[in-house]
């Protein structure tokens, strides 16, 4: 098979992190820091070194580790933030660009008395930082932005938002699920309050693990309450971080293959290979005349400078997009993407809510001649 939907879940993943899931289930997969036995300890220093390694990576305000929380995915992260600061009569301010994991807290919560607005994007699929500010009311508690669309792949001026709600005492929350491993995240530079992260997709952890890392002077209310391991005398759930926000025995196998993500990706070139690889797709696509890349002009094939990252959904003229990605996964073994990608409020901007789109996203593990073999399917698709 030719997987080319890592905007969903990268895969496969490098053999170190299956590995380090073996290594940790055989020798290692206590219950962290509940006990005092010396195994137990150690399973629980190895998630606080990651805790203290991914605050430095997304250069978490203080870097301080206990402000980054363990979640199963960055749908769960997003809904423990967006929850738990806003009350009943607040506003929030979103896009059209955000993944339904945004989306459907935002209407769900509307049921609460929090109320939304939703910036446009142009035709680029690029929200200007101004209608952000121009939906902002007195009552804006928050502002929730993707860093980059999942089916566009446009990446969004995030630290122009951030400066802008600092101005005004509004809370950021920058979902990078698209952007984590793929392009710099930088907390402290855009401005986050609040940054969500998934851990399969970029960062190219296995399934089940994602985070949420929260700044300093930033109190979110539990929506969870439960063990933690520490402290069990204590009637109400802990009010420090990171147990505030976790409850329940965390994923530590899931966390082991995290970090070994994490250590692969630091020293890959897998930007780089996903760059060339894309510079390759673009300049097929646009030699295909019947093909049209959504919100890039025919014939542009430079990503970095239409502030892409390598996530593209195509249409070819006068085909049901799920018609293509049936054709190119019985016909050829490639594994796409089709219709919405649960974004359906961008499809619905760019004009292509009737069928979607036809999703690519390459991986570091894809080769140039799988491109070519991409390519040579799409120019024989009737
Ligand atoms: C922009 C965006 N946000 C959030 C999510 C949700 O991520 P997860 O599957 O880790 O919950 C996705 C997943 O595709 C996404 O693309």
């Amino acid at each position: 098979m030719i997987y080319l939907d890592n905007a969903a879940t990268s895969f496969p993943k490098p053999l170190s992190v299956a590995e380090a899931m073996g290594d940790f289930l055989a020798n290692e997969a206590v219950n962290p820091g509940r006990s005092g036995f010396d195994l137990s300890l150690k399973a629980g220093a190895r998630i606080d070194t990651l805790r203290h390694r991914l605050a430095q990576y997304f250069n978490h305000p203080t870097h301080d580790p206990n402000r980054v929380i363990f979640t199963n995915n960055a749908t769960e992260a997003l809904n423990i933030a967006i929850q738990g600061v806003c009350n009943p009569g607040d506003h929030i301010v979103s896009s059209v660009l955000e993944h339904n994991s945004v989306l459907r807290p935002l209407f769900e919560l509307q049921k609460a008395g929090i109320s939304h607005d939703l910036a446009p994007c142009d035709e680029r699929g690029f929200v200007d930082p101004e209608s952000i500010e121009s939906l902002l009311k007195p009552e804006t508690r928050l502002v929730v932005m993707t860093h980059a669309s999942n089916v566009l792949g446009t990446v969004q001026q995030v630290g122009k938002i951030g400066a802008l709600c600092q101005s005004k005492g509004i809370l950021f929350l920058l979902d990078s699920a698209q952007t984590a491993g793929v392009i710099p995240v930088d907390m402290a530079a855009m401005g986050a309050d609040m940054l969500v992260f998934t851990g399969h997709k970029g960062l190219m952890g296995p399934t089940g693990t994602g985070g949420l890392l929260v700044a300093d002077n930033i109190d979110i209310k539990p929506t969870r309450w439960g063990g933690t391991g520490v402290r069990s005398v204590v009637r109400g759930h802990l009010e420090e971080y990171p147990y505030r926000l976790e409850a329940g025995t965390l994923n530590t196998v899931g966390l082991a293959g995290l970090d070994a993500g994490l250590d692969w990706l630091l020293t890959s070139e897998a930007g780089e290979i996903e760059t060339e690889l894309s510079a390759h797709l673009l300049k097929g696509l646009a030699e295909i005349p019947s093909i049209q890349v959504v919100g890039l002009e025919k014939g542009e094939t430079d990503l970095v400078s239409a502030h892409r990252t390598t996530v593209l959904s195509i249409l070819i003229e006068g085909t049901n997009p799920a018609k293509v990605g049936m054709f190119l996964d019985v016909e050829w073994d490639i594994a796409v993407r089709t219709g919405l990608q649960c974004a359906p409020l961008v499809h619905e901007a760019m004009g292509t809510a009737d069928g979607g789109t036809i999703r690519i996203s390459p991986g570091p593990f894809n080769t140039l001649r799988e491109i070519d073999t991409l390519l040579e399917a799409l120019v024989s698709f009737k």
